[in-house]
Parts: C-alpha cells; sequence; structure tokens
C-alpha cells in the first residue's frame, strides 16, 4: 500500500458524516514531498459541511506548502468516490492539468484521472491576465 492510500484510509476514519453517513479520505503530496490529509465535517447546517479535499487543501496551504503534485480520494463506495465540482476547482487552484488524482473504495479499486480530465475547461488566472 503505498503512503497516500493508508494516509487517505486512516484520515477517513476520522471523518464527522452523521447525516451522510458517507465518509470520506483525502491526501496530497505537494511539492515538498510532504502529505496532508483531510476528512469530510459536516454540519447540522448542510451547507456549512466541507469535503475531505477541502480539508487536506486547507491544511497544505495552513503549513506553508502551495503546490499539490498527487492527490488520493477514498470512500466506502461502490465504485470509485470523485471529488464534486467545487473541490475540482479547489485541486486546480494549487495543481497543474497533469497531476494524477487517484479515486478508491475500500475495497481496493482505484481509478486515476489527470486533473484536466476531471475539471475540463477549468477556470483560471489565465482569465485575469486577459482582462480589460
Ligand atoms: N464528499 C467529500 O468529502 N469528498 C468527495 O469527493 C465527495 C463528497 C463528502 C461531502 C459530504 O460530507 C459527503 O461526502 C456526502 O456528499
Amino acid at each position: 500500500m503505498n503512503i497516500l492510500q493508508s494516509a487517505a484510509i486512516d484520515v477517513r476514519k476520522n471523518a464527522y458524516a452523521p447525516y451522510s453517513n458517507f465518509k470520506v479520505g483525502a491526501a496530497i503530496r505537494s511539492s515538498s514531498g510532504t502529505v496532508y490529509v483531510g476528512c469530510n465535517v459536516e454540519n447540522v447546517a448542510f451547507p456549512e459541511g466541507t469535503c475531505a479535499e477541502a480539508g487536506a487543501i486547507a491544511a497544505m496551504v495552513a503549513a506553508g506548502d502551495y503546490v499539490i503534485t498527487e492527490a488520493y480520494v477514498i470512500a466506502g463506495s461502490p465504485m470509485p468516490v470523485t471529488p464534486c465540482g467545487g473541490c475540482r476547482q479547489k485541486l486546480a487552484e494549487f495543481g497543474s492539468n497533469d497531476i494524477r488524482i487517484t479515486m478508491a473504495t475500500l475495497n481496493g479499486i482505484e481509478h486515476t484521472m489527470t486533473l484536466a480530465e476531471l475539471l475540463p475547461g477549468a477556470f483560471t488566472q489565465d482569465f485575469f491576465e486577459a482582462k480589460t
């Protein structure tokens, strides 16, 4: 088992998901080589809940790291869990098009896609540079 996989499995156990009962764990590797983890944290005011990927990204930024090189997301779903649209955009803020995102089930099924495949046509800073 690789480090990202085991880190995501471990942090998933801490997920706070009393409303959906859908626990998610995420692990990201930064360009410094450090691995950051996050789990989903739900709230009785449902929209205030946060995804596992958002937690891992927040931990990375809080540590002063800003470049994602790889990510791994795992849940107890029948097929590999895919990051929601908002998390795809969050990943795109800190990762280049070619980074690999591995999505996994607890049963060992994995599916890997690049960020560009997950979020084609991402909104990027390039649009700012072209502003008039
Ligand atoms: N969730 C994540 O944390 N990451 C994903 O990639 C998909 C969805 C969470 C949000 C919510 O707490 C629960 O899964 C059900 O949507």
